[in-house]
């Protein structure tokens, strides 16, 4: 049985300019970012490279239309596309590696085919998504209302390049999200059956190293983070090597019509969902690898295994504040609507829960989290 893959080769530099040298990045680049991250960082090298600023066309998460509008624009004969930023920038930049990709539905119908004919190479600027070792590009169809993920070997990158320096500007309330979102991938992965020994062992170094992390932070502020940013990078990238390969699972799948419809940023929208669907497993399965999950979390946490959930959620409200679903807007009827969403379009999430959870206990998950 397949326990692990890794497709790109991880480097990881110091600072931006070590990383440009070593990559010798110039003509015949595209490189996808934001102004705020190229312009302190990379701007003084006056590089050949073409550059683009993905905040030019909207905020928020990457949708179809976004990554539509800058493909419309960026035709040209690049060797390498090259991605710094978050996961929304990252992920629009997996498709630009594509021959074909408009338009975008049609390619997540499995319409076109997925043919890459450039060098990808990938440079988060969040902690979170692990998206520069993954082979998915997830974005926001907005004619259905949900997200989905295009999961295709074509999507891996060739290199991901951790460079902790570009974290040094990435505002608290981000740095909060997307850690939390790793912290997710890390847990949903080692609890997925999809799961293996050699997987759990980047998830659970995780864990630990987020939730240690978060300790110190919690004690003495959010600048505390800063001496941490490449414990928080490197842990993003072990969470991204785990879930890559054990799959993550229903947090991410109810945390998508929360997160298209309402736009709450993706690391929020799992946390919202997080302790609803940990308590539901308890319900259903309290024993095998959550048990053993619960215990290693009540170590770090050092309290009594019997409140792991409580004390984790202090923790992570002191890190991200938790709302409950109608502080967002959510109606009932959403409720309803997102249960549906969620059965019809996130099965390939579903397949990894720890126990299987179906439309009734989806509905009652959202509805304790109203
Ligand atoms: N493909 C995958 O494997 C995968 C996994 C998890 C999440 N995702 C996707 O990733 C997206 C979320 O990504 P994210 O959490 O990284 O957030 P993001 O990319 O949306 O970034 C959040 C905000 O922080 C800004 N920012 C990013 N880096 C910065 C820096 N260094 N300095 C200053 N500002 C900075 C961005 O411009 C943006 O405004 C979601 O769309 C989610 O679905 C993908
Ligand atoms: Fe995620």
């Amino acid at each position: 049985m397949k326990q692990l893959m890794i497709r790109p080769v991880i480097y990881k530099y110091a600072t931006a300019k070590e990383f440009a040298q070593e990559f010798q990045l110039g003509k015949g680049d595209l490189v996808i970012t934001n102004e705020y991250i190229y312009k302190p960082y990379f701007g003084s090298m006056n590089l050949a490279c073409d550059v683009v600023f993905q905040e030019k066309y909207g905020e928020g998460e990457p949708t179809d239309k976004m990554a539509e509008a800058i493909y419309r624009d960026i035709n040209g004969a690049y060797k390498r596309v090259i991605a710094i930023g978050g996961g929304t920038v990252i992920d629009i930049s997996k498709l630009f590696a594509l021959k074909d990709v408009l338009p975008i539905e049609d390619l997540y119908d499995g319409k076109i085919p997925v043919e890459k004919n450039k060098e990808l190479i990938l440079v988060p600027t969040t902690c979170g998504t692990g998206s520069e070792v993954t082979n998915i590009a997830i974005l926001a169809l907005l004619n259905r209302g949900t997200k989905k993920g295009l999961a295709t070997d074509e999507m891996y990158a060739d290199s991901a390049v951790l460079v902790p320096e570009l974290l040094s500007g990435l505002p608290f309330k981000f740095f909060a999200t997307s850690s939390i979102d790793a912290l997710i991938h890390a847990i949903e992965s080692s609890l997925s059956p999809k799961g293996n020994g050699t997987t759990r062992m980047f998830g659970y170094r995780a864990i630990e190293m987020i939730l240690n992390g978060y300790k110190i932070i919690a004690e003495n502020g959010p600048d505390a983070r800063i001496p941490l940013l490449d414990d928080f990078l490197t842990a993003s990238n072990y969470a991204g090597i785990a879930f890559g390969n054990a799959g993550c699972a229903a947090v991410h799948a109810l945390s998508y019509p929360l997160g298209a419809t309402y736009h709450v940023p993706h690391g929020e929208a799992n946390y919202a969902m997080f302790l609803g669907v940990m308590n539901a497993y308890m319900e259903l399965k309290s024993d095998g690898e959550i048990e053993k999950l619960n215990k290693f979390i009540a170590n770090i946490l050092k309290c009594d295994v019997t409140d792991v959930y409580s004390e984790l959620e202090r923790l992570l409200n002191s890190i991200l504040h938790k709302k409950a679903l109608h502080e967002y807007g959510v109606s009932e009827q959403d409720l309803l609507t997102f249960t549906e969403s969620v059965m019809e379009n996130q099965g390939r999430l579903m397949a990894n829960n720890f126990v299987e959870l179906d439309k009734e206990r989806v509905y009652q998950i959202y509805k304790s989290l109203f």
